[in-house]
């Protein structure tokens, strides 16, 4: 029965919860590209799924320690190293290319990637952006969400197409906004849910479990407690 991926919030999240015992992804090969600390990179090691290769643009990025401490092989691309984006992208696409993945999951990758790398894996990269998709799009959305004065933001997972933080959606988790919340508390209540809903989701993608149909993507998954696909109004996870 094939599984919806969107719908209400909680029921997405709740069916990831379901959805995440199984092992649907062995032996699918996933690159991850990362900028930061890397925590949904260690999410995605402690689900067991097979990360091929971690790529990054710094250098100093604490993720490529995760990566070298999982034995996972590391690559660092930096921008500064090519003459224009153009061959930066170029560069990134090739060596991600010659992991050949099934899934490339952007963890907190800080650069926008170039048509050409999208077009080079398409519907099969996934992203993870803090806030609940369309709002606060960018490189500062928990910051933005917080000085709009939300009392709900969350996490967005979703395919990755050639506009930034837009591709169809896989799975939202709203999270509430408390009182005497700052930028990093928010950012900390808000990668609990990523880091429950990110593994889930690479391992549907690799797996080849995601459909899409414009702006909607479904999973094709058999799990119990599950219904819906496309065309059928309630399907939502349950
Ligand atoms: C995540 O919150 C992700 O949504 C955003 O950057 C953060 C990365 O965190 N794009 P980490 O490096 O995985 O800890």
């Amino acid at each position: 029965m094939p599984v919806a991926a969107r719908g209400g919030s909680i029921a997405a999240a709740r069916g990831g919860s379901e959805l995440a015992g199984e092992n649907v992804a062995d032996n699918k090969r996933v690159v991850v590209l990362a900028s930061g600390n890397g925590s949904n990179l260690q999410a995605l090691l402690d689900a067991g799924i097979d990360v091929v290769l971690v790529a990054s643009d710094r250098p100093d990025a604490y993720a490529l320690e995760r990566a070298r401490l999982a034995g996972v092989d590391t690559a660092v691309i930096r921008p500064a190293d090519h003459p224009d984006r153009r061959a930066f992208d170029r560069a990134l696409r090739e060596a991600v290319a010659a992991a050949q993945p099934d899934a490339v999951c952007l963890a907190g990758f800080m650069r926008i990637l170039g048509p050409e790398f999208v077009r080079a894996f398409p519907d099969r990269i996934v992203n993870t952006h803090p806030s609940l998709l369309p709002a606060f799009r960018g490189a500062h959305a928990v910051r933005d969400a917080l000085a709009y004065g939300v009392r709900v933001s969350g996490c967005t997972v979703h395919l990755v197409d050639e506009q930034v933080d837009h591709g169809p959606v896989l799975f939202q988790a709203a999270v509430p906004v408390e009182d005497g919340d700052d930028e990093a508390s928010l950012h900390e209540r808000i990668k609990r849910e990523e880091h429950r809903l990110l593994p889930l989701a690479v391992s549907l993608l690799a797996a080849g479990r995601v459909r899409t149909d414009g702006r909607r993507a479904w999973l094709t998954a058999e799990v119990a407690g599950c219904r819906g696909g496309p065309g059928d109004p309630e399907g939502v996870p349950r």
